[in-house]
């Protein structure tokens, strides 16, 4: 038994007394239960770490400490097996009562720490408790001089869920094995406990296969992305692998890779293109989106390649989870190949979605006879579930739903809430993002067990997870900002139980995380600090208002009214105002003396219709709302990102407003702003209609303003509909924007539902 003695690098010890408030503690994700007490305990020179038998091999629990608390004085652990447990010790306890394996229970009092846990995964997540008890500068790699102090605490702690992931995508952007290290410990400290490991794309082949070479050779590198003109790859070999397993392993992650089929798998078909329906030649993905060239359903030799890539998948990965992909498979080579028609008729299927159920399920039997279970995204669905799959419902939660009803495991992972390459704020001070903007509190707003379900079927959803895709993101650092501080909110999504999640609290609570991120020197979203602008109705006065306010609420937010940079001497905001007059607004959020955020400008524009009633007769998209009622008079335009905060999507429908201007106006001008990004499925309209009226119910014929730009043009665009017109006094105007309804035929999303995207009806 070794007998070794663990010894920090401080000499001064003194108990001292005094009362702490719960607000000194600030541990995320939220335990079940936190009893402060009074008095402190301090990690000194001679305080010993000492653990029962029971948990065996904690090697790399210790290592774990020893990394955060030795740094000042480079000592080595000393530890001790045994129950022998002195003053000044911290004790990691043995205890079979705790029933759940992650649950753990901290106490400390003014003589030492103790942590139990039935097992060594519920030590390690008390010790990540531990770590947020102590001074933020543990997390720092340079040296730390002064007193460890841990107040005197109770905590009694379990997961909510007992799946609690992230995922990275590593095939539209490589990165190395140093930052995939860094990831895992970034999800550690927020007790994640799965990382899914999306290893192979169109765009890239990122993982060693010995019996097919050249999946890394040629897959794993393409000549350029998105015309950029500069190569790009890289593969892990299966000794990084097997590192890397281990390393999460050490951190009691499990890492569930995923091997993408039937599609996004035009990197694996150019290297063996004889897996194809046509046969090739396919050069690896450089462009981003949903590729038509997918693996051939109706061939065996399809079959028998991914069966020895995934044997040596296996082998590699101990997870009782395969991801087998599935999700954006078009089915046109599968509809034109002679073998994968022959395989429809032979296997009596009914259609294409009948026959990706079957490569599905082919695959998962595969599995199931090496002891292993498959995890598809959504559109495993279509054309019957896969007998023992589970779903990650990304589509949305209705994916989810739907497994959980026919009784299969789900993971929750909608683009709503999980999808961590979207903005985090508003696109003026983004870097480049897809998709609607997931700020940290929506993030913390979700709850994963959909109310659709009963109690019952509630208990198949596993838990949640966020997914980072890359396309936007070339370095490490791009991921490190996209993933923190969005990961804090989810992980009390996953680990907290919903009668302890609080945002105001979380949010108070960022402080001490932000400080963590600082000396871990990552490269973290500050975007939180950011001062949103916008308006708010009054209903008193009926008039619509200025409105500020930044998500991380504890700080003081100046700004400016004549376009000069704001700064802690300019007008603090208070509560809404109102404007007369058009007016530029730049804001900036202030913590004690520290600027903490970007400056936010926006141009708000008073015309004849601001803040008048507007009714629509098909709602606009909960997701894109623009600011909500108001947000087509509010005097506030989009940029060119239809995923700003300021423009109005309507899926599939038109829009058919009515605005009120409350009395007889006169006016000679309309002008609407649309946004086309067809890459998105966002189209401009096809047409745009002007009427006025009197009563509200008679309006007159309408002036038509035709749309002239192509929607196959394939950047972002916004493009201004104007009329201007002889003076008419009107009561009412009526505005009408035809949508295109659905993605054309040319387009990778045909049939789906178009959207439009408009900012402002503005009046004069
Ligand atoms: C996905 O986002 N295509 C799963
Ligand atoms: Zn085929």
């Amino acid at each position: 038994m070794k007998k070794i003695i663990f010894v920090i690098g401080i000499s001064l010890v003194f108990i001292s007394c005094q009362t702490n408030t719960k607000k000194d503690v600030s541990i995320i994700p939220e335990p079940k239960s936190v009893e402060v007490q009074n008095g402190e305990f301090i990690i000194n020179d001679e305080t010993k770490l000492i653990y029962d038998n029971e948990f065996g091999n904690i090697d790399n629990i210790l290592t774990y400490v020893n990394n955060h608390l030795t740094k000042s004085s480079g000592a080595e652990i000393k530890t001790a097996v045994g129950s022998n447990v002195n003053e000044n010790s911290i004790y990691f306890k043995f205890d079979k009562n705790i029933t759940n394996e992650e649950g753990y229970q901290l106490q400390s009092n003014t003589d030492g720490i103790t942590i139990s846990a039935s097992s060594n995964i519920g030590i390690f997540y008390g010790v990540q408790t531990l770590l947020q008890l102590l001074p933020t500068e543990i997390f720092s790699q340079s040296k730390i001089d002064f007193d460890l102090i841990i107040p005197c605490i109770n905590i009694s702690d379990e997961p909510r869920f007992k799946y609690r992931g992230v995922h990275l995508d590593v095939g539209r952007h490589f990165f190395t094995k140093e930052d995939i290290k860094k990831y895992i410990d970034y999800l550690a400290m927020h007790k994640i406990n799965k990382f899914h490991w999306h290893l192979t794309e169109d765009q890239g082949w990122r993982i060693e296969i010995k019996k097919y070479p050249k999946l890394t050779e040629i897959g794993a590198w393409r000549k350029e992305s998105m015309g950029d003109e500069k190569p790009h790859g890289g593969f892990y070999t299966q000794e990084d692998v097997k590192e890397i397993v281990k390393y999460a392993q050490d951190r009691f992650i499990t890492i569930i890779p995923e091997i993408e089929m039937p599609g996004h798998s035009q990197a694996a078909l150019a290297a063996y293109p004889e897996l194809s329906c046509t046969g090739g030649p396919f050069e690896v993905g450089t462009v981003w989106g949903v590729i038509k060239e997918v693996y051939c359903a109706g061939n065996e030799n399809t079959f028998e390649f991914l069966e020895d890539v995934l044997t040596e998948v296996i082998e590699l990965f101990p997870s009782e989870y395969i991801h087998i992909g599935g999700d954006e498979c078009p089915k046109e080579r599968w509809h034109e190949c002679k073998k994968c028609q022959s395989r429809i008729k032979r296997e009596n299927l009914k259609d294409e979605h009948e026959l990706q159920s079957y490569f599905i399920t082919r695959i998962e039997n595969f599995l199931l006879t090496k002891g292993k279970k498959i995890i598809g995204w959504d559109e495993i669905l279509e054309g019957g579930l896969a007998p023992q799959a589970t779903v990650m419902s990304w589509r949305g939660i209705e994916g989810g739903i739907a497994a959980a009803k026919q009784n299969h495991d789900v993971i929750m992972t909608p683009g709503s809430h999980c999808y961590f390459d979207h903005f985090q704020g508003d696109a003026a001070n983004e870097p480049h993002a897809f998709g609607s903007k997931l700020t940290l509190s929506k993030v913390y707003s979700y709850e994963p067990i959909p109310e659709e379900l009963s109690q019952d079927e509630g208990k198949y959803i596993l838990g949640a997870q966020a997914n980072l895709w890359t396309e936007q993101l070339p370095e490490f650092k791009n991921v490190e900002y996209m993933l923190l501080p969005r990961i804090a909110a989810l992980s009390e999504v996953v680990w907290t139980t919903k009668d302890k999640k609080d945002l105001e609290n979380f949010i108070k609570k960022m402080d001490k995380q932000f400080e963590r991120y600082e000396f871990l020197k990552v490269n973290y979203a500050k975007s939180a600090y950011n001062v949103n602008i916008g308006t708010e109705f009054n209903e008193t006065s009926k008039t619509l208002m200025v409105a500020m306010s930044a998500e991380i609420s504890n700080v003081n937010i100046f700004y400016t009214n004549d376009g000069s940079e704001p700064n802690d001497k300019s007008i603090k905001y208070i509560s809404p105002f109102i404007i007369e007059e058009s007016t530029k607004i730049k804001a900036v959020s202030y913590k004690n003396k520290n600027l903490m955020s970007k400056t936010t400008e926006k141009d708000i524009k008073i015309h004849k219709a601001f803040g008048k009633n507007i009714t629509l007769k098909f709602p606009y998209s909960e997701k894109y709302t623009g600011g909500g009622k108001y947000a087509l008079v509010d005097g506030l335009n989009g940029t060119n990102s239809f995923a700003d905060s300021f423009w109005q999507g309507f899926e599939g429908d038109d829009l058919d407003a009515i605005i009120d201007l409350g009395n007889s106006t006169k006016i000679s001008s309309v002008e609407m702003n649309f946004n086309q990004n067809n890459h998105s499925w966002v189209f401009l309209p096809e047409f745009v209609e002007i009427s006025f009226s009197k009563d509200g119910v008679n309006f007159n014929k309408p002036i038509k303003i035709l749309n002239d730009i192509d929607p196959k043009y394939a950047g972002s665009i916004k493009k201004k509909f104007t009329s201007q017109f002889n003076i008419v006094e009107v009561n009412y105007i009526k505005v009408y924007a035809k949508n295109i309804g659905k993605c054309p035929e040319w387009h990778s999303g045909a049939g789906g539902k178009a959207w439009i995207f408009i900012d402002e009806v503005t009046v004069n």
